[in-house]
């Protein structure tokens, strides 16, 4: 059994896991994070193996303090500061000008490198016993459903990871915000746990980057990506008429409107709140992908704060199929 809890005792033999080169998953208050050591690149390398990831996908260090930050990128612009400030920690990543400590394995090799601060004991604790920055990306296997629990980790990442702390269900339950700030401009890579409104209310108008596929530097801007095993569609009257007979999963947003037999129904929040939504977002798939049915139907959401984030992984998860 690999799965331990977070006691702090246990948080310690994590970081001597990473300090020793190995890859410790871990929660995040967004999802459970794959973890090595930022600054060494074998042990970096060890996390793409791992997730079958392909090597132009650029991973994020995740810092403790203010000191680590400085180490790893430039902080040369005032907006920086600004977000910094209001919203670490938290959900909120910042592709920044990275410094030459940082291995080129972390930044596929790009002069950027993406930073955040997590909003969650467990992750502070273990980035400051570790004594450095942590790359992780998402604790899944590569394009398929993101972890919110340490089950959901053990379930893909079972065999290739050393140790996986446990410190329950993450609260926000999608992926961090992105954004890329230029001198002019701030523009969201991908969309996530902290809305953009609330970016705009503290830093102006940002813009969304418009999809280059030929050369993607963020998997959000992948086609396809946090996919189930079996397909899913985006639920509309069509495509429950193309599916009549068949043994269907729902994941609907607030009540069972349909007038359809569903195998099984998950109902993404009751009260209509967002967040719950999203907290529950990768755990009603995973429950569904292992719930016997053939075919997932997601109800769009409203695509208003959080909303954004969970139409953006819906709509990417229904596009392999
Ligand atoms: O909430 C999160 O962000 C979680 C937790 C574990 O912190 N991590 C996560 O990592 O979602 P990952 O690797 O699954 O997604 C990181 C994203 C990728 O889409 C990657 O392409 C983008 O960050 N990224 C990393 N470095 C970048 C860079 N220098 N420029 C542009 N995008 C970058
Ligand atoms: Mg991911």
């Amino acid at each position: 059994m690999k799965i331990l809890e977070a006691t702090e005792q246990n948080i310690s033999i994590a970081a001597e896991v990473i300090k020793t080169g190995g890859l410790a998953a871990f929660p995040t208050e967004t999802v459970y994070g794959l973890g090595a050591d930022g600054l060494n690149p074998i042990a970096v390398a060890k996390i793409f193996e791992a997730k079958n990831r392909p090597a132009f996908n650029p991973l994020i260090l995740h810092v403790a303090n203010y000191n680590q930050l400085e180490k790893i990128c430039l902080l040369n612009n005032k907006k920086i500061e600004l977000l910094i400030t209001e919203f670490w920690p938290g959900p909120l990543t910042l592709v920044l000008p990275k410094k030459n400590i940082v291995p080129d394995i972390v930044t596929s090799g790009n002069n950027t490198v993406a930073v955040r601060m997590p909003d969650h004991p467990v992750a502070l604790s273990l980035i400051t016993k570790t004594d450095r920055p942590i790359a992780a990306p998402s604790a899944n296997k590569f394009g398929e459903l993101s972890p919110t629990t340490s089950k959901h980790v053990q379930k893909q990442l079972g065999k290739e990871v050393d140790i996986i702390l446990d410190g329950g269900a993450c609260r926000v339950g999608v992926e961090s915000t992105i954004l890329e700030i230029t001198e002019n401009e701030i523009i969201i890579l991908r969309p996530g746990g902290l809305p953009v409104e609330e970016i705009e209310e503290v830093a102006g108008k940002v813009s969304l980057k418009k999809n280059n596929l030929s050369k993607p530097n963020s998997p959000g801007q992948l086609p396809f990506h946090y996919s189930p095993k079996i397909p899913l569609k985006i639920l509309s009257e069509k495509v429950l008429e193309e599916l009549n007979g068949k043994k269907v999963g729902a994941l609907l947003f607030s009540r069972n409107n349909y007038d359809f037999e569903f195998d099984v129904v998950k109902i993404l929040s009751e009260k209509k709140d967002l967040h719950e939504a999203a907290a529950n977002l990768f755990s009603y798939l995973h429950e569904l992908e292992n719930s016997g049915v053939d075919f997932i139907v997601a109800e769009r959401v409203e695509e208003t704060g959080l909303g954004k984030a969970i139409m953006d992984r819906l709509i990417r998860a229904s596009n392999k199929y």
